[in-house]
């Protein structure tokens, strides 16, 4: 089977550092290189957390830091949720290794002219990074094959009733690959508050044994508190996990071809996705919303990979 190559922009963060150790055991992707980009918490903390994974993990992709704040606005972070370090409180020593000076902009772009136009890129923090690709390198959209993000919602949302964190942080990024022109596949929060693991599953998942395991179990434990406790959620939301599961195999989940574009003048409503989903047709299709998944089977895949290490 070809392995589909991917670059994963992340903001680690607690689900993002689940998603990069699962994306490591996935045998359909080839981990070309990890981006790094503002979001749950400033972008040198997101790089130091995507250089423990790495290391964690035994993975030799190369990590590259990116923007340090959205595009035409102040950060802002969710260090409540994800612990100041943005490693849910895991204690892990800083890996000593040298950040590239290349920067993640420029490395997507020229991983994408590798790729000759087979690269998939997963977004699962906010898009700051791709808008700036887009805005550096105009050919970019023929170079990249599709981009999978974790991010809004047809409904709902998660830092205000309009708007989920990582589209809300950078609406301007968030509508500018809408407006790419590059299939873009929407994992919002419709389909990852479905995809959530219960208390005891993580617990099954620690039981696996192994370092790495040990490490999806105990990154998630403060979040998993509030989401019981605070939130009265079942069990804690695999946000970014679902896009990886996604760009590796689609086949669980339920996608709608849609036109989807993202509010940025609101005050309300700023950082909501609009899309005819639920409408009459009205929008160019630009773009695919991904609103269902078969937990079970997800839950699986999560214990199969997690397996693996
Ligand atoms: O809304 C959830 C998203 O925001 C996830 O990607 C989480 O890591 C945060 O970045
Ligand atoms: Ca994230």
């Amino acid at each position: 089977m070809k392995k589909i190559p991917v670059i994963i922009d992340c903001d680690p963060g607690v689900d993002d550092t689940a998603a990069l150790l699962l994306a490591h055991q996935m045998p359909e992707l080839e981990i070309l290189a990890v981006t790094t980009v503002a979001g749950n918490v400033s972008v040198d903390k997101t790089t130091i957390n995507a250089m423990r994974v790495r290391k964690a993990s035994g993975a030799g992709y190369p990590v590259f830091s990116g923007a340090e704040h959205p595009m035409f606005r102040e950060p802002v972070t969710a260090s409540g949720v994800h612990g100041e370090d943005g490693f849910g409180g895991v204690e892990m020593e800083i890996p000593d290794d040298e950040i590239p000076a290349e920067k993640a902009w420029d490395a997507m772009y020229r991983i994408a002219k590798e790729q000759k136009g087979e690269l998939t890129i997963v977004a699962t923090g906010p898009m700051t990074n791709l808008s700036i690709a887009l805005s550096k390198y105009k050919e970019l959209p023929q170079l990249v094959k599709r981009i999978v993000i974790m991010g809004g919602a047809a409904i709902g949302g998660n830092v205000t009733p309009a708007a989920e964190f990582n589209i809300y942080v950078d609406p301007e990024a968030a509508d500018m690959l809408f407006q790419s022109g590059i299939p873009v596949y929407m994992c919002g929060l419709d389909v990852t508050m479905k995809a959530y693991i219960t208390p005891e599953e993580l617990e099954k998942v620690g039981a696996l044994g192994s370092p790495q395991a040990k490490l999806f179990h105990d990154v998630f434990q403060n979040l998993q508190k509030k989401a019981l406790e605070e939130w009265e959620q079942p069990g804690v939301a695999l946000h970014d996990p679902v896009a990886v599961m996604y760009a590796a195999d689609d086949s669980i989940f339920e996608t709608h071809h849609v036109g989807i574009r993202v509010e940025t003048k609101g005050e309300i409503t700023l950082g909501k996705t609009v899309t005819d989903l639920y409408s009459d047709k009205q929008m160019e299709h630009n773009a695919y919303i991904v609103m269902d998944v078969d937990r079970d089977a997800f839950l699986k895949k999560v214990m199969d990979l997690m397996a693996k290490y």
